[in-house]
């Protein structure tokens, strides 16, 4: 599978007609118990009254259609959201069973008949199910995520909806399904995307924590994860269904929680999207009556209290000027007109009233238990949620991995690349490049106190690939600390310009990270976190390359820093043997399996004769394929077994491209 790059994104978000602005709504407090109507006016009069917002948060996204606490009664969000004049996108629970599921529609067509157009005209689309897919994905198991459903099953729930608002005042709804973005760019799933009117995408880039995810690269992860989300949607709208960046919680990589940063992603990510994408931000309110970890409300656990940031977007995407865009929405301008007249009666005395006066009792049916259980609990899964696939994923499993604490030893590796045989750069960490031997360092000068080993690799001089000596010159200058230019291979009069074997500068990490195994000829394992090297497996790592990169220099490297280098990661290493690199003619799939490895394009364009710990190696280098997936398949040579878990932070891990 393609997955095009960040750069496609602009063009998506540009072109986007849509403008729904609204919060996700579950349907209980974090003690279970069920909100009444009351809650949920308040909770949308307070959305609409936010200061900064201009009112515009119009639109409520909710999980189910059953009120907390009973079997098949429509929830109490909907005459609250006719008395607030509030949007809804609905949403049916997908993932316990058709018994469940004919209540969720009993509950829909019961509104219909009780409330009648008041109801129909708010509902701006029908979700159904959602994270279904994902928390039936490897990582939502692995996350402990509860059950989900299958792609069949959500096909079947879709037809179940629309034959069951036919001839209603509601059959014009539009049905969509809101899942990860993971779980949309997975082939499996493509029934559902089928199925749909639109395509609900949740993305958290916190939580995407095998990669680069700290606050300043949040914004390109989300608009990645959008992108690559548009990419498969065979021309439907994508709808934003859940991001969101928490003001508390744990650290994920290098992602903090911190109200600074929920600020952040707001002003950048969230000030991008409203009014041009429909986005349901994640979330109002989560603190009440306690405060879950991470917690991404905007709001305390006090509704009437003011935001806990500045909500006012500096490119006024909300206010007057944006909100003119309005017409062009599908939702209807009535609401928008209809919910400004509603919006100066701030109501922070009301809300505190319906606040106190919601103390339900725990009389949840099994159903509601479930739903409330997810609503809360839909953010934890998330740490997985987020990008399994494409190897740029945050994934639950891994926080357990090898302890930071006893790992945090700093700057203790040398770094030496030996490239194409005849030029070495020695580092004294992972990040700092303290030498560059243009004409190839001596024994003693590639090593470094504190190295652990020699690194010796023969490298291929990428002898087809290679560009020429004038392309390479003039396109792509060497920065100061960069490798620099290596002499003239002995197979080649071509001097070819390596790019640095760090990421200090411009790089990409693969999107997708494929074994396959020759003892398991048929199995597709999929896209993985771990690379894996052995005598019968090998791994394939696809890289996007913006077009952007034109004209520039790119480096294949890997990167294999020591074990105390690492925090969030870990390797196991035989200690013996190399590593060839050949490029595949096409990207890998989910699907790839040893038997459908792409052919070979060049064969062994890298060669590593052995590799160590505290090393990095530029395996080839030639001119950006610029606007290409590439595909390089990493295989065992001389009974080398190595697996690592793909990883950027504090110590890069594994193979990257690195650009110059
Ligand atoms: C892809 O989707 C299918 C069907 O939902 C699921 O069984 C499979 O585990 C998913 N694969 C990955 C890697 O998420
Ligand atoms: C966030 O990314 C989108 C898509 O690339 C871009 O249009 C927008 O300007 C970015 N926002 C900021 C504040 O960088
Ligand atoms: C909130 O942000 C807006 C836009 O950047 C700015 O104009 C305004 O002064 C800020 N308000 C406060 C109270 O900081
Ligand atoms: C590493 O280089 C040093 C200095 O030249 C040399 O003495 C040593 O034997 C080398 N170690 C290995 C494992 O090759
Ligand atoms: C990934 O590799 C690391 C290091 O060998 C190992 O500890 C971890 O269990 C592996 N993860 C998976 C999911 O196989």
């Amino acid at each position: 599978m393609h997955f095009p790059t960040v750069f496609a994104a602009a063009a998506a978000v540009a072109t986007a007609q849509a403008e729904l602005i609204g919060f996700n709504y579950g349907s209980t407090f974090t003690d279970g118990s069920a909100k009444a109507q009351s809650d949920f006016e308040a909770e949308f009069e307070r959305a609409q009254a936010l200061p900064g917002t201009d009112g515009e948060f119009t639109s409520a996204r909710l999980y189910t259609m059953i009120q907390g606490g009973t079997t098949d009664t429509p929830i109490s969000a909907i005459p609250a959201a006719i008395d607030t004049q509030t949007s809804l996108l609905l949403g049916l629970w997908a993932s316990a069973g058709q018994a469940d599921f004919t209540n969720e529609i009993t509950a829909l067509t019961s509104a219909i008949t009780q409330y009648g157009s008041d109801f129909t005209s708010l509902i701006v689309g029908i979700s159904v199910g959602s994270e279904d897919l994902y928390r039936n994905s490897p990582t939502g198991i692995a996350a402990d995520s509860g059950a989900g459903a299958d792609p069949a099953t959500l096909v079947d729930y879709i037809n179940q909806v629309r034959s069951a608002i036919s001839g209603t005042s509601a059959s014009s709804s539009s049905i969509g399904h809101v899942d990860t973005w993971t779980a949309w760019v997975n082939g499996t799933n493509d029934a559902v995307i089928e199925a749909v009117d639109w395509l609900g995408m949740d993305a958290y880039p916190y939580f995407q924590n095998t990669i680069s995810n700290g606050i300043s690269v949040a914004n390109a992860t989300f608009f990645e994860a959008y992108d690559n989300t548009v990419g498969v949607a065979s021309g439907k709208d994508v709808w934003v269904t859940e991001t969101g960046w928490p003001v508390s919680g744990p650290q994920e990589n290098d992602a903090t929680a911190s109200v600074a940063n929920a600020e952040t992603y707001w002003q950048q990510t969230g000030c991008s999207l409203f009014g041009k994408i429909n986005t349901f931000w994640y979330i109002l309110e989560d603190a009440l009556p306690t405060t879950p970890s991470p917690s991404f409300g905007i709001i305390g656990s006090d509704l009437s209290s003011a935001p806990l940031y500045n909500l006012t977007c500096s490119n006024a995407a909300l206010g007057s000027t944006a909100s003119s865009s309005a017409s062009s929405s599908k939702t209807s301008s009535a609401i928008s007109t209809a919910s400004s007249a509603t919006k100066p009666a701030s109501a922070s005395g009301t809300n505190t009233e319906s606040l106190s006066a919601a103390a339900p009792g725990p009389e949840t049916s099994p159903v509601s238990a479930s739903i409330s259980q997810t609503t809360a609990a839909s953010v934890a899964s998330r740490v997985a949620s987020s990008a399994a696939s494409q190897g740029s994923s945050g994934v639950a499993s891994q926080s357990g991995s090898p302890s930071a604490s006893t790992m945090t030893s700093a700057a203790v590796t040398s770094s030496v690349v030996v490239a194409g045989g005849y030029t070495s750069t020695t580092y004294q960490t992972t990040l700092i490049t303290i030498t560059s031997c243009s004409a190839g360092c001596t024994s003693s000068e590639t090593s470094v106190a504190g190295a652990s080993e020699n690194a010796t690799s023969a490298v291929a001089p990428t002898s087809t690939a290679s560009p020429s000596s004038a392309s390479v010159g003039t396109a792509a200058p060497s920065p100061a600390t960069s490798s620099a230019t290596t002499a003239a291979a002995a197979s080649s009069s071509a001097s070819v310009t390596f790019c640095d074997a760090n990421l200090n500068g411009e790089y990409q990490y693969p999107h997708l990270i494929v074994p396959v195994n020759s003892a398991e000829p048929d199995t597709a394992y999929g896209t993985q976190y771990n690379g894996t090297i052995t005598p019968t497996t090998s791994t394939i790592f696809n890289f996007d390359l913006p077009s952007s990169y034109a004209g520039k220099t790119c480096s294949l490297v890997f990167l294999f820093p020591e074990q105390a280098a690492l925090e969030t990661s870990a390797f196991t290493f035989n200690g013996q043997g190399g590593i060839s690199v050949n490029e595949l003619s096409s990207p890998a799939t989910q699907e790839t399996t040893y038997d459908s490895v792409p052919s070979v394009a060049v064969s062994a364009i890298g060669t590593l004769a052995s590799v160590s710990p505290g090393n990095s190696y530029v395996v080839a280098s030639h001119e950006c394929n610029a606007g290409a997936t590439q595909a390089f398949e990493f295989v065992s040579t001389g009974g080398l077994s190595l697996e690592y878990f793909e990883d950027w932070n504090p110590s890069p891990i594994g193979a990257f491209i690195t650009v110059c």
